[in-house]
């Protein structure tokens, strides 16, 4: 079965979107530096893995894995190798994840010299590295991504995503399959760690009041496209298959396959926190009143997020069809435009989970 094949566009560093992916990111890395510092460690000269799932462009996770190779090197020698290994799927821009590596300031591999990074171009919902073998484990912004893409998701026809739909049955099944899905990447990651292994997954959540944020920018989305199906540019059944293959989900949800004995492959929770990571484009819109930058950074970050998939529902597809690229020009405009007329601050539910391995 196809895999869901989302890639986010890779772009140059201090682009708006890149910014707001590292939201929740500083948080996250204080807690990954923690884990580095204590998980259990190879001996030399077997090198220390370190496994980054779903890494795009690599961007975002260079500096949580120069903390934590910092924090090896306060207990190993600087000639330990520390192995890491970023995956994704196999159409991700591997290119410019190497060139991120290689000339970004920020990367680790500038600053450590028996660092090597390496690359796996396989889904994270099957076993993609050997059993026993990462002592350390990074994943943020990506086990919200379903394993199926829009295509082979039951349709609803009242918004562009599920959470916001009134269709009770789509919602349902929705929440199977990502329940499915996060029990399955539980269980490969959980035979991929080392005894003692250590894994952080920031992922999108539903806070305690069962919001899972982004409104005003989902509602953008719905009411630009029925503007595109009014002037005749794409078609309503089109319209109805355009859903984005993305799902926050709950503390609950996220505990659940560890119910009831708080085990699950070997794999307890030490820590899970479920926080609003900052609108840091509302807090710029808050110091200088523009609303245009505003609904400007959001639409581009929305952009580079989920238009591609909402283009895949074009007749002819996000590659093939003729109209593609105008669609994406012509949403990223009309989002960007509605959220300036009316700006306002966006929710961004974010969990930040910890999972430990058991020690042999
Ligand atoms: C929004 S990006 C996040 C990238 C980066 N980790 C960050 O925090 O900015 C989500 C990434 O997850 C990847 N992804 C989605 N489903 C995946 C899967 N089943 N296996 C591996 N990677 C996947 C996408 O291809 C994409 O590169």
């Amino acid at each position: 079965m196809p895999e869901s094949s989302i890639v986010v566009r890779p772009e140059p560093a201090g682009t708006p979107s890149r910014r707001l992916q590292a939201a929740g990111l500083g948080h996250a890395t204080a807690v990954f530096e923690q884990l580095a510092a204590t998980v259990p460690l190879p001996p030399a000269p077997r090198p220390i893995v370190v496994a980054d799932y779903g890494a795009a462009t690599g961007y975002n996770s260079l500096l949580p894995i120069g903390a934590a190779i910092a924090a090896f090197r306060r207990r190993t020698r600087p000639d330990h190798a520390v192995l890491v290994t970023h995956t994704d799927l196999p159409d991700n821009d591997f290119t410019a994840l190497f060139r991120t590596l290689a000339d970004d300031p920020d990367s680790y591999t500038r600053k450590d010299a028996a660092s090597f990074p390496s690359a796996i171009g396989r889904s994270f919902y099957a076993q993609i590295l050997p059993s026993q073998s990462v002592n350390l484990a990074w994943t943020s912004w990506a086990t919200m991504w379903l394993r199926r893409p829009a295509a082979e998701l039951p349709e609803f026809d009242d918004h562009v995503h599920v959470e916001h739909s009134d269709d009770a049955a789509a919602r349902q099944e929705y929440a199977r399959r990502a329940a499915q899905d996060w029990q399955d990447f539980l269980a490969f990651r959980g035979r991929e760690l080392a005894p003692g292994g250590k894994l952080l997954v920031l992922t999108a959540a539903v806070d305690a009041q069962g919001r899972s944020g982004y409104r005003p920018v989902l509602d953008a989305i719905v009411a630009v496209l029925d503007e595109l199906v009014g002037e005749g540019f794409v078609s309503r059944d089109e319209v109805t298959r355009m859903t984005i293959p993305v799902l926050a989900r709950s503390e609950k949800e996220l505990r659940a396959p560890f119910a009831p004995a708080g085990r699950f492959e070997a794999l307890t929770i030490e820590r899970l926190d479920v926080f609003d990571a900052e609108d840091r484009f509302w807090d710029r819109y808050l110091l200088d009143g523009d609303a245009g930058a505003l609904g400007a950074q959001w639409s581009a970050f929305t952009s580079a997020a989920v238009f591609p998939a909402l283009a895949a529902a074009l007749a002819g597809g996000a590659a093939g069809d003729p109209r593609a690229a105008e669609f994406v020009q012509r949403l990223e405009a009309g989002v960007a435009a509605r959220l300036a007329s009316s700006p306002q601050q966006v929710q961004i539910p974010l969990a930040l989970v910890v999972l430990a391995k058991r020690v042999a």
